[in-house]
């Protein structure tokens, strides 16, 4: 085995290809910095095909045909309902706790329902079907608590909506328009899948000990929810808050600049040019604005955008735009970032199971900068 020298450390494993992946490919076809999964170009996927069939498609490895859609669809949701038992957890932790970390529990807890928890962690078909499974309860997870920590009664999913439709309406208690179904879906296949990001780097980590797949997305869900990665999107929505008006947008934003202050929703560490899902996004908050009769927050928006990319060479990344999405819908700040976890999921899974498939435990070295070999002195010495 070869060893790595202590001169090739790169802080935060920037640049650092740790994993071979089937799933998703960000450097573009043409190596200009573009999304694809298994292929697929994301401006070719968004707005085409449904969430359902892009969770199919990284699970499953293609794109599903009418049957094979069918039944995916069928299994998803039969498998919506949630356990009593985690409807009452939900009634005994207090109101107060993120939705994030109630939805780390969440999955937790589902392990131990699920039909296959006693499956090798290695079986392929077993965790395709606890995936499944997981992306249709976590849906039903996240609106549940919501729902209970805002003292509404429950919303039973229904099964003659799809997978973004029924979301929206177990947190609702409404059928959403059509315009706002398609955006909310089309938001989740944005969310779906992004290589090695920290979540899903963290998911294959843990599973290349041989430990079960709930246990690697607990990991994911827990490593998502920092403000520098999934938590980002309500960290935008806090920013347009405090600037308020667009009068204040472009005085508010050269301060924060001045001061040096990082503006939650801009730069990446792999897209430098422009994340293309942002790009994508940016309409869809137009056209919600214009559905909800409110464009201020797209003219709160906008200055500040075209500031930190001139200024700062810092594009908006994903959740910039999703925070606008989301408020659209009426859906609240907190069940932000849950919902990119029940969208990244499939991807989750998917890199679970690839890496289960072709395991090699993780165990990367690290460089020594403490001090010297020293002798232990007795307690009174010291
Ligand atoms: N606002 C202002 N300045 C920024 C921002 C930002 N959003 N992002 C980076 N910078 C600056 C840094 O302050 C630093 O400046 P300096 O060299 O003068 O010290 C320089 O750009 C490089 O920053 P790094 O943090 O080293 O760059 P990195 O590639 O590691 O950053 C990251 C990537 C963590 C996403 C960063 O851009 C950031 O913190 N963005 C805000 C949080 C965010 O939106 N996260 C979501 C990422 S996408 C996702 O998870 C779906």
């Amino acid at each position: 085995m070869s060893h790595a020298s202590a001169d090739d450390y790169r802080p935060g494993l920037e640049g650092v290809i740790a994993s071979e992946t089937a799933i998703a490919n960000i450097e573009g076809a043409d190596g200009a910095g573009g999304l694809e999964y298994r292929g697929y170009r994301i401006e070719d996927l968004a707005g085409h095909v449904s969430y359902e069939q892009t969770a199919f498609l990284l699970l499953h490895g293609e794109l599903p045909n009418r049957q094979q859609l069918r039944e995916f669809d069928a299994r998803l949701r039969q498998a919506r309902p949630i356990p009593e038992a985690l409807v009452e957890l939900y009634q005994r932790i207090p109101k107060s706790i993120h939705p994030m970390d109630v939805l780390r529990s969440s999955v937790s807890v589902l392990a131990h329902f699920d039909p296959d928890a006693n499956a090798a962690p290695t079986d392929h078909a077993a965790n395709v079907r606890k995936a499944e499974r997981m992306i249709a309860q976590m849906a039903t997870a996240v609106a549940a608590r919501r729902r209970i920590s805002q003292g509404l009664p429950l919303v039973a999913p229904r099964a003659d909506l799809d997978h973004a439709a029924n979301f929206l309406y177990m947190v609702h208690d409404k059928v959403p328009s059509e315009a706002m179904r398609a955006a909310f879906d089309l938001s989740l296949v944005l969310y779906t899948e992004h290589e090695l990001n920290a979540s899903t780097f963290a998911a294959r980590v843990t599973v290349s000990t041989l430990s079960d797949i709930y246990s690697g997305i607990v990991s994911a869900i827990g490593t998502l929810k920092g403000p520098l990665h999934g938590g980002a999107n309500e960290e935008a929505w806090k920013v347009l808050e405090r600037v308020g008006s667009p009068e204040n947008a472009e005085k508010w934003i050269q301060d924060a600049l001045a001061r040096k202050q990082r503006i939650m929703g801009f730069g990446h560490r792999v897209y430098k040019t422009g994340d293309p899902r942002a790009t994508i996004l940016k309409t869809h908050c137009r056209a919600l604005a214009q559905e909800v009769g409110d464009d201020r927050w797209e003219r709160i928006a906008e200055p500040i955008e075209q500031a930190v990319t001139s200024q700062k060479m810092l594009p908006p990344n994903v959740d910039w735009p999703s925070a606008r999405l989301y408020h659209y819908m009426g859906l609240e700040i907190e069940l932000y970032t849950p919902i990119f976890a029940l969208a990244r999921v499939a991807g989750w899974a998917a890199h679970v199971i690839e890496q289960l498939d072709h395991n090699r435990l993780m165990r990367p070295r690290a460089r020594y900068i403490g001090p010297p070999h020293r002798p232990v002195k007795p307690i009174d010495q010291r």
